[in-house]
């Protein structure tokens, strides 16, 4: 009887535990980030999910990003999408691949595509977790520039892709100039049409020859607002311009309305938030796999206008941004206007080993500023000034 008591009190506790400590975290139990350091899960294994982003669902962060293999040729996509779940921000426990390449050459998700930057919102309306992600079709470079969009009925997956499609095809952004809408000459028509001298004095061409397939869509993020409505957030116009297009109810497509903003200003990783009604973005330059000087920017309305701010970097390797590029600001929840700076330092030559850059933000004279910490906690949020 006394065992019997004993048996079902030890499964009462470990049902009770966070599952990352029911899977045994291999290591200690962390309480702290160490930025760029190496971050092992609940098994021991270095946190495999690149150009990521966080969604928080039932007292659950979960973590999704590209898995990445060893060596330079682990930049193309040979699993899928990884997904981590935490209750504490500090301990992951890996939770498999929520989204798998297909070994089907007939799909868009061919293993050996580069499926880059997933992102996953959950819409409340149809009660299904969408996944929308940067795809290239295997063997293609970076010519595509398509968004693959996938969705699910559980948070971890399986996902299943739906299609890939350029950005918001058929229609014009609601600041379209009349000199966007002329007919191009035929010699800008071609997909390289864009290195040549422009036609259009604020732009590369690209935006009328893309009208009817749609138009680039790269580095990319999702965002959804206080009311429900989501946006798309693309480097465009081959790295030149951020659209940012509204989404339809269901999260699986564009309505058609959509802005550009940051014409010629030619930034990738875009991340946003919103803090206070105002939303701040921050993006890169295009350098590649390389670090650059990040950039930051205000808006009163997710459609701008866009006021730049600067590299909210502010102490040594600022220049770099840390050595790292911005993928997502995680919102922490239960604390007030605290935002986590989610980066990726990248290491092409051996893709497995990228590290992540997490930093709180801070706020100072209107702007959002990132300084380095070797090691910080989240009672950084709690010290107000
Ligand atoms: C920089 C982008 O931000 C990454 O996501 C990736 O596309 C690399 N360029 C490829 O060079």
């Amino acid at each position: 009887m006394k065992k019997c008591f004993f048996a079902v009190s030890l499964v009462a506790w470990i049902l009770c535990l966070p599952l990352e400590a029911q899977n045994g975290n291999k290591g200690s139990r962390l309480n702290s980030f160490t930025p760029g350091t190496i971050w092992k899960d609940n098994n021991g294994v270095h946190i495999n999910a690149h150009g990521g982003g966080i969604l928080y669902q039932e007292e659950t962060y979960y973590w999704f990003g590209e898995h990445k293999t060893e060596g330079r040729g682990g930049n193309v996509a040979q699993v899928g999408v990884h997904c981590y779940s935490s209750t504490d921000l500090y301990n992951w426990t890996d939770r498999g691949i929520a989204l798998s390449v297909s070994d089907d050459p007939a799909s868009d998700i061919e293993k050996g595509c580069i499926l880059e930057r997933p992102k996953v919102i959950y819409n409340k309306k149809t009660g299904k977790y969408v996944m929308w992600f940067h795809l290239e079709p295997k063997g293609k470079g970076y010519g595509g520039a398509l968004v693959g969009i996938a969705q699910a009925d559980e948070v971890t997956g399986p996902y299943t892709f739906i299609r890939s499609t350029r950005a918001t095809p058929k229609s014009w952004p609601v600041n379209v100039l009349d000199l966007h809408k002329r007919p191009l000459p035929e010699k800008y028509m071609g997909e390289r049409a864009n290195l040549e001298p422009t036609e259009h004095p604020d732009s590369v061409n690209t935006l009328g020859r893309d009208f009817v397939k749609g138009q680039h869509s790269r580095d990319m993020t999702l965002f959804v607002d206080d009311d429900g409505k989501a946006y798309h957030l693309c480097s465009s116009e081959s790295n030149s311009v951020i659209h940012i297009a509204e989404l339809t109810d269901d999260y699986l497509d564009f309505t058609g309305k959509w802005v550009r903003a940051f014409v010629g200003r030619r930034m990738e990783a875009p991340a946003i938030f919103k803090k206070d009604g105002l939303y701040y973005f921050m993006g890169s330059g295009c350098t590649g796999w390389r670090p650059n000087e990040a950039r930051s920017a205000v808006a009163p309305s997710i459609w701008g206008p866009w006021t730049e701010l600067g590299n909210p970097c502010v102490d040594a390797d600022k220049e770099t941004t840390y050595h790292s590029q911005s993928t997502y600001f995680l919102p922490v929840v239960g604390k007030e206007d605290a935002f986590i700076y989610m980066g990726d330092r990248w290491t092409p030559e051996n893709a497995i080993d990228g590290r992540y850059i997490w930093l709180p933000v801070e706020f100072k004279d209107g702007k959002f500023i990132l300084h380095w910490y070797d090691e910080w906690d989240l009672s950084v949020f709690d010290k107000k000034e």
